[in-house]
């Protein structure tokens, strides 16, 4: 494969280089989830997919698909005869960043992206409820803490960033048709701290390394004490939305800190709770299998519900 700009490389037929997608193949409408295996479940809610020749595990036939190299997987379509993607970008601040930028590099005029997840939950969430949060923070693994010198004597293991929010009109959407899907007490409001490792700075114990995070929970919730959620995406989703600019790709956007336009991105998300790390439960197979695609659909009924 070749890329030219090194600035943002990009093939001889215009495909990024992570996500690999070219102008064309991605709605202005994306769902996006971490596992490939949840996007192919969800792409069955789409317009026109022949469920009964479809097997499970496999994209629809109907459907566009692009598997990228580096582990995305893109799918597109229509819902309710809305074009709609979904894009499945694994685990990470990283991937985020990869799937954000490249999704918005190849898509003309403005657009909304809701993330459908996982996540452990701090609240009284259950497993297999659906937590929607309003907003997000960043718990960041301090490293310059594990650097075993003594200036670090007042320095605290994690950093814990402002919180950056959701749109408003999308949050609201969302907790209404999780609702329809699943029922009022199933569906939780808060807010989402997204961590840089699943392990140390979301406070679980490992013995084979020092992460100091012993007090980690107690520190989310004076920092935010409508803390909801530990996972590993959405703080990144939120603050690309709000950093996103409508100036053209290649033109500077950024004056102190602050995008000169009106934002292009506007950005949901929602969970489902895998992990309650008050009990230690873990969800089962049988309910992932049970929610998964409501909770698709009521992501979709959003994404074609908002206006662009
Ligand atoms: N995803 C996470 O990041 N953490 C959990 O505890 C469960 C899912």
């Amino acid at each position: 494969m070749s890329m030219t700009n090194a600035n943002f490389p990009m093939d001889a037929e215009g495909r990024t280089y992570h996500v690999g997608i070219k102008r064309g193949e991605l709605a202005n409408r994306v769902l996006t989830v971490g596992d490939p295996a949840r996007a192919i479940t969800l792409a069955r809610s789409l317009d026109g997919v022949d469920l009964e020749n479809t097997p499970a595990k496999t994209i629809p036939a109907n459907l566009f698909s692009y598997a990228s190299h580096r582990g995305f997987l893109t799918i597109t379509g229509t819902y309710k005869g809305v074009p709609v993607s979904i894009v499945a970008i694994g685990m990470g601040i990283s991937m985020m960043d990869f799937f954000v930028r490249e999704c918005r590099a190849v898509v003309d005029g403005p657009m909304l992206i809701i993330r459908l997840g996982s996540c452990g939950s701090l609240s009284d969430a259950a497993v297999g409820d659906i937590c929607v949060p309003s907003g997000s923070y960043l718990v960041q693994r301090n490293y310059d803490f594990f650097a075993g010198d003594s200036d670090n004597a007042s320095a605290k293991p994690y950093h814990l960033s402002k919180i950056f929010q959701a749109d408003p009109e999308i949050t609201k959407t969302l907790v209404k048709n999780m609702s329809a899907k699943l029922g009022d007490n199933h569906v939780w409001s808060g807010v989402n701290a997204t961590a840089d490792s699943f392990y140390s700075s979301q406070g679980r114990q490992d013995l084979n390394f020092v992460d100091a995070n012993q007090d980690l929970f107690t520190e989310l919730v004076e920092h935010e004490p409508n803390t909801m959620t530990l996972e590993m995406e959405t703080f990144t989703l939120y603050h690309l939305a709000k950093t996103s600019t409508t100036a053209p790709l290649g033109q500077s956007q950024v004056s102190n800190g602050e995008s000169k336009s009106k934002n292009s991105i506007r950005a949901g998300a929602c969970m489902m709770v895998f992990a309650q790390r008050k009990t230690n439960a873990f969800i089962t197979k049988e309910d992932v299998v049970r929610v998964e695609p409501l909770a698709g659909q009521a992501v979709f009924d959003s994404l074609v519900e908002v206006q662009l």
